[in-house]
């Protein structure tokens, strides 16, 4: 990319304050930033919260950073549950549920509440970033942002561009993700975009052995970390993924290639019906505390 940085971002907006909302947040209040972060009800925001207090809490007792610095950071963010409080943001991230209803809903508001320059970026990981900024006035300024989990750990972000993604956006929001140390990738607009397109195909397949009774999620798991190398088992990783997150990515995917490859495990759906969507609920292949 050789456009030059244009804009100075100091206010980012964080839509949605869950599993991937509050890392993302966090990344940006670390970095300095102030951060507004929105979320749908008092339940939603007070979730992000202890999100956001455990994070750091974490980081303070592994002595990553002081309790001083971890106040400091949570003071840069400010919670609410009013989009009119963007107003003044410089660059918004939407990260919610992954439904392209509530995420055009959300960039057709956004059109009277941000300056007509702010840059607006969806951490979808599957939907049409396209679609999604047909719905705002000003198709030109949105993105795919695309962070992975945890966003306070893993340095990848993918950046989606679509067809009328203005170069000057894009040049800008690659150089601001380089500035808080990640390392962003370019890609085109497909469902999957690199990083899913690998990967969901393999989580899939893995659930399918389990449904099957192959094998037990245990071993599994140890057959990936052990043998492969891999940080994490298949299982363990959908559970830290959300299984309702997961089910729609490899749904939004199916849909768009019918390739029996991301046709969703049926016990996929059935797990989320029964609202066991993995660590954020507390049961999902493993129980956690
Ligand atoms: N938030 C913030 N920090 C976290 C964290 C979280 N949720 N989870 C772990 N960490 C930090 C820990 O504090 C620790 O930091 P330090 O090294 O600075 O002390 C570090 O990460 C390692 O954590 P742990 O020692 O507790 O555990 P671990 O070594 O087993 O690592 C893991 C945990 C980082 C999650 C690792 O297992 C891993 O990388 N797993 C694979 C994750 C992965 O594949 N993510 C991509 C999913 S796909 C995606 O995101 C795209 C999509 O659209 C679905
Ligand atoms: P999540 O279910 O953990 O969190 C979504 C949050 O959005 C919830 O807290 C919910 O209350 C909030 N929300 C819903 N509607 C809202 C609205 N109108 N206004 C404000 N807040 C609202 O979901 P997640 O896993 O954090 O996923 C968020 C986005 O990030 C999705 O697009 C997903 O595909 C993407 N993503 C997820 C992962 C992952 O591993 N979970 C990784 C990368 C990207």
């Amino acid at each position: 990319m050789t456009e030059t940085a244009t804009r100075e971002f100091t206010t980012v907006g964080v839509i949605g304050l869950g599993t991937m909302g509050a890392g993302i947040a966090e990344v940006f209040a670390r970095n300095g930033f102030a951060v507004i972060g929105v979320e749908q009800n008092d339940v939603g925001l007070e979730r992000g919260r202890q999100h956001l207090e455990h994070s750091t809490g974490r980081a303070v007792k592994r002595e990553k950073m002081t309790r001083e610095q971890a106040d400091e950071l949570l003071g840069r963010i400010t919670l609410t549950t009013d989009m009119q409080d963007l107003a003044g943001a410089d660059l918004v991230v939407e990260a919610v549920v992954e439904s392209l209803e509530v995420k055009k809903s959300i960039f057709r508001a956004l059109d009277d509440i941000v300056r007509p320059d702010a840059v607006l970026a969806t951490n979808t990981s599957s939907l049409s970033v396209t679609e999604i900024s047909t719905a705002n006035a000003k198709p030109g300024r949105v993105v795919g942002v695309h962070f992975f989990n945890p966003a306070p750990v893993q340095n990848l972000v993918e950046i989606i561009r679509t067809v009328v993604t203005e170069p000057d956006v894009l040049a800008d929001v690659q150089e601001l993700l380089r500035s808080l140390g990640k390392n962003p990738v370019v890609c085109g607009d497909k469902a999957g975009f690199i990083a899913n397109t690998l990967l969901f195909g393999y989580l899939n397949h893995a659930v399918a052995m389990y449904e099957g009774k192959y094998a037990s999620r245990e071993d599994i798991d140890a057959a990936m970390r052990f043998g492969c190398g891999y940080p994490m088992g298949p299982l363990a990783l959908l559970d830290l993924i959300g299984l309702d997150t997961a089910y729609e990515i490899l749904d939004t995917m199916y849909k768009q290639g019918r390739d029996r490859l991301h046709a969703p495990a049926p016990i996929l759906k059935q797990y989320v019906t029964a609202g066991l969507l993995g660590r954020k609920s507390g049961r999902g292949f493993y129980t956690y505390e």
